[in-house]
């Protein structure tokens, strides 16, 4: 099986680890957080925001998403070996990063028959490839692809975690506005470390990388050197 299990907490370096990995080895790039997006895009724009009457639209049931993820569709498309997120045939990469979505998603992730779904996406993907996808989340090595042969688990403390989102975002930091990322990340770690389904911990058998006093490219030539020796040729 030719699969990199690529955890971690929000903005850990996850997706730009794997993403840079996926490019050195020559291998597709899965970020499976932007499906729980997409879904939960489609799941705001379609149904609302789930508050029944007292909001927008009818209440979220996981019948309804799933039929929604299915009809319109909801999915991945390879493009030059990155999976893209879209819905109705629509690329929704930006879409999928507004506050919106990011404030909804770890509810949507939650449901039990969605992260189904999302991971038998996954593994078709996997399959699908013809060389090897390097996959980022937060439970690719304990339930996706338990079997991967290499598993990373990056970790990062809040702070420097919150000083990374907000440099991605372009915005000029305060200490006030690092503080209140900071909050808000360690937050989301915990309704995504204790949800009752696959919640976010590290494989028993994966490898532990912080990356706090790390650069991006330092962090991804330790993976893309552990990737040479798990998948030599
Ligand atoms: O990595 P991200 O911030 O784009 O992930 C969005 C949300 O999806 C996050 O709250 C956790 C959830 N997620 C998950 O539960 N399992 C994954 N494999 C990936 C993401």
């Amino acid at each position: 099986m030719r699969v990199i299990a690529v955890d971690g907490p929000a903005a850990s370096g996850k997706s730009s680890t794997a993403q840079a990995v996926a490019r050195r080895l020559g291998w597709g790039h899965l970020d499976s957080g932007a499906l729980y997006r997409a879904i939960t895009l489609a799941t705001l724009d379609n149904i609302g925001d789930g508050a029944g009457g007292r909001g927008t639209g009818e209440e979220w049931s996981p019948q309804r998403i799933l039929a929604l993820a299915e009809d319109l569709p909801v999915r991945l498309v390879l493009v030059q070996d990155v999976f893209r997120p879209e819905v109705a045939g629509v690329g929704v990469d930006e879409a999928i990063r507004s506050e919106r979505v990011t404030r909804r998603v770890s509810e949507v992730a939650a449901i039990p028959e969605v992260r189904r779904w999302v991971n038998a996406r996954q593994r078709e993907a996997a399959r699908d490839h013809p060389v090897g996808v390097v996959v980022d989340g937060r439970d690719i090595g304990t339930v996706v692809f338990p079997d991967a042969p290499l598993k990373i688990f990056l970790t990062a403390g809040p702070e420097e975690r919150a000083r990374r989102r907000l440099a991605q975002r372009g915005e000029r930091t305060s200490p006030d506005e690092l503080r209140r990322e900071a909050d808000a990340l360690a937050a989301r770690d915990r309704a995504d470390s204790s949800r009752p389904v696959a919640p976010l911990k590290p494989a028993a058998d994966a490898l532990l990388l912080d990356t706090t006093a790390l650069s991006l490219d330092e962090q991804v030539a330790r993976v893309v050197a552990l990737a040479r020796e798990r998948f030599p040729g």
